[in-house]
């Protein structure tokens, strides 16, 4: 399949960036980068960790340099537990040791850890220089490397520090994935299966094919209509408003997310990848969905049957339900102590529901189905 170019315009915002995806196309990557940034930028630094830095690392800063940048490498260590100010700290203090200057660029190379916390530390060096996005995992594909997201887990939770900064462009190479971990590829499975149940439609086909048969082509082909409908998302909504509700806000990306973060927050980011606790996220989701007489019952047999197509998750039997309820209102989307879940009418159709809205014997009785599943 032929390389392929999606713009993202956010009307009112200086940030309009292109998305390139395409299957070997690292190699080109300087040649992208000096598109993206212009002739007069000098200094990139590869924000990368030393996994995915030994795997792609060379032809990155190979390609970059072939186009006239000086490189330099900033490495985080790698997992979500890294993903903290004292990282960003580090890599402030390497960018000014560095000469880091305000036309120079950051560039993460890597997943969604990588990622956000590179946007992050680019947001706040010298009042925010530029970044480029390189995304090396499934999920840093479809769904962390676009949208301008950026940060780091802080005292009150998952993500609860950072800032919006949308990059100057997204490299998507899905050749990296060909050493990705079965585990990790299913985790970022879990965040497509996430934007079939909102898009319905082309996107929930695209996520069933590639499902079906996890090849090259199948799996482009769902990252680019997964993007192209985040993207539509982002441009009418970036900021995600708080007072925004409608089907096409932004916080509906959070489907899932209030019980994912919770249930990584109280297990201390360990014991599931982020996108596994999306799957359960997603279940949850329609367990609470579905007592509310919101959803009917194909449409709950058609996710679930979509969510099994991606594979088993961690069990969550030495869990305890109500210290992940409790963890709830740490969620970041709590607005002015309310908090807002985000529910199914049917696929395709999401709903903002205000959380008092939902009894509380809700979601234990919704946890408990969870259970049962194991
Ligand atoms: P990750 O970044 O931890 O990467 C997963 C693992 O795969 C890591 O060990 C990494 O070193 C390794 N890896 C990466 N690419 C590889 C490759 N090509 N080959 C072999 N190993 C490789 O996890 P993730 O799932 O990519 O990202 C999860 C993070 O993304 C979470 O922190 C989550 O909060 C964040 N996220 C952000 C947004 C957003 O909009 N900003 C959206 C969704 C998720
Ligand atoms: N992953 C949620 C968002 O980008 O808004």
């Amino acid at each position: 399949m032929k390389p392929h170019t999606l713009k993202i315009a956010i009307p009112g915002a200086a940030s309009s960036y292109d998305i390139l995806s395409g299957n070997g196309i690292l190699s080109g990557a300087g040649a992208w980068a000096r598109k993206c940034l212009g002739r007069d930028t000098q200094r990139l630094a590869i924000f990368s960790n030393p996994t995915v830095n030994d795997l792609y690392g060379d032809m990155l800063t190979k390609s970059l340099r072939s186009a006239g940048f000086s490189v330099t490498t900033f490495l985080m260590r790698d997992g979500e537990r890294y993903k903290t100010l004292r990282t960003v700290e580090a890599a402030l203090a390497k960018f000014a040791d560095e000469g880091i200057k305000r036309g120079d660029a950051v560039i993460a190379l890597g997943g969604g850890v990588v990622g956000d916390t590179a946007g992050f530390a680019a947001a706040c060096h010298l009042r925010g220089v530029r970044f480029l996005q390189v995304p090396t995992t499934l999920l840093a594909m479809l769904d962390s490397s676009v949208g301008g997201k950026t940060g780091v887990n802080g005292p009150g939770g998952k993500n609860t520090i950072g800032a919006f900064h949308q990059p100057a462009g997204v490299l998507i190479d899905t050749a990296t994935l060909a050493t990705l971990p079965e585990r990790e590829l299913n985790a970022g499975f879990y965040e497509a299966v996430k934007h079939a149940m909102l898009a319905g439609g082309e996107v929930l086909a695209n996520t069933r094919h590639a499902l079906d048969s996890r090849e090259p082509k199948r799996l482009l082909t769902m990252i680019r209509s997964g993007v192209e409908f985040k993207a539509a998302i982002v441009a009418g909504d970036e900021r995600e408003d708080s007072k925004k509700r409608d089907s096409h806000s932004r916080k509906v990306l959070n489907l899932g997310h209030t019980f994912a973060h919770a249930l990584e927050k109280v297990t201390n980011y360990r014991k599931f990848l982020h996108g596994e606790a999306v799957g359960y996220g997603l279940l949850y989701a329609a367990e609470i969905s579905k007592s509310l007489d919101l959803i009917d019952k194909n449409d709950i047999n058609l996710l679930y049957d979509v969510a099994r197509g991606v594979g088993s998750l961690p069990p969550l039997a030495s869990i305890d339900p109500q210290e992940v309820i409790e963890a709830f209102r740490f969620d970041k989307k709590t607005h002015a102590g309310s908090l807002e879940m985000v529910l199914l009418k049917g696929i395709g159709k999401p709903v903002i529901v205000a959380a008092d809205k939902i009894p509380q014997n809700t979601h234990a009785a919704a946890f408990r189905r969870l259970l049962e599943m194991q």
